[in-house]
């Protein structure tokens, strides 16, 4: 009998020791997460944002050293936090994923309206499976739940942006508009993000 694969396989990295955690926050996340922390009772409620800020501080992802690194500077447990990272589909422990992760909705309405075989293009087009990353670095594959997007399936998800209904002639043009794309769309995603939630922190102090 086989068993059901239910992760994308590899090892979870072990722990850093406290000790052994060398911090890669630049002076500005510092003084995000330092305003951040202030709008919320406690340090730990404010692990979401945290987070955001190490996956774009990290180059897009959340590997061992960025979920220590909040560990130590929210005074929570490095298990505390990688059980949040890895909760939530929008943070990538662990595994590093290209300059773009293209995120295709395979689910119901996509499924109906052809997200395999546009999953299956981008597969062979950029000579990757599901979470692969190209050899060049600039695009990793993944599939992931209903994007709340049904009315243009089939739906991908770069970044900060939706694209449907994809068809093979639009993957193309989006292959090669990223190709030259100087901003990494992952980076951006979680810099708009930690914005975002700076600018309703603030708001919500005002009102
Ligand atoms: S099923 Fe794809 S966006 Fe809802």
């Amino acid at each position: 009998m086989d068993l059901i694969q239910l992760t994308h396989g590899g090892s979870r990295p072990k722990a850093p020791k406290p000790e052994n955690v060398e911090l890669h926050f630049s002076e500005k996340a510092v003084l995000e997460l330092e305003r951040l922390v202030t709008h919320y009772p406690d340090k730990k409620s404010a692990m979401l944002p945290a987070l955001w800020i190490a996956q774009r501080e990290y180059g897009g992802y959340l590997p061992a050293d960025a979920l220590a690194e909040v560990a130590l500077r929210l005074e929570r447990s490095y298990a505390e936090v990688e059980g949040v990272a890895t909760f939530y589909s929008m943070y990538h422990p662990h595994h590093a994923v290209g300059k773009h992760l293209i995120e295709v909705c395979t689910c119901l309405s996509c499924y109906v309206c052809g997200a395999y075989r546009i999953a299956d293009y981008l597969k062979e087009k950029l000579r990757v499976d599901w979470m692969g990353t190209t050899e060049d670095g600039l695009f990793t594959l993944e599939e992931v739940e209903c994007l709340d997007a049904c009315d243009r399936a089939p739906v991908l998800q770069i970044g900060d942006q939706y694209y449907g209904p994809v068809t093979e002639r639009d993957v193309d043009a989006l292959i090669d508009k990223l190709r030259t794309a100087a901003e990494p769309t992952t980076i951006k995603l979680a810099d708009e993000i930690v914005q975002a939630q700076l600018h309703k922190s603030d708001q919500e102090r005002i009102s």
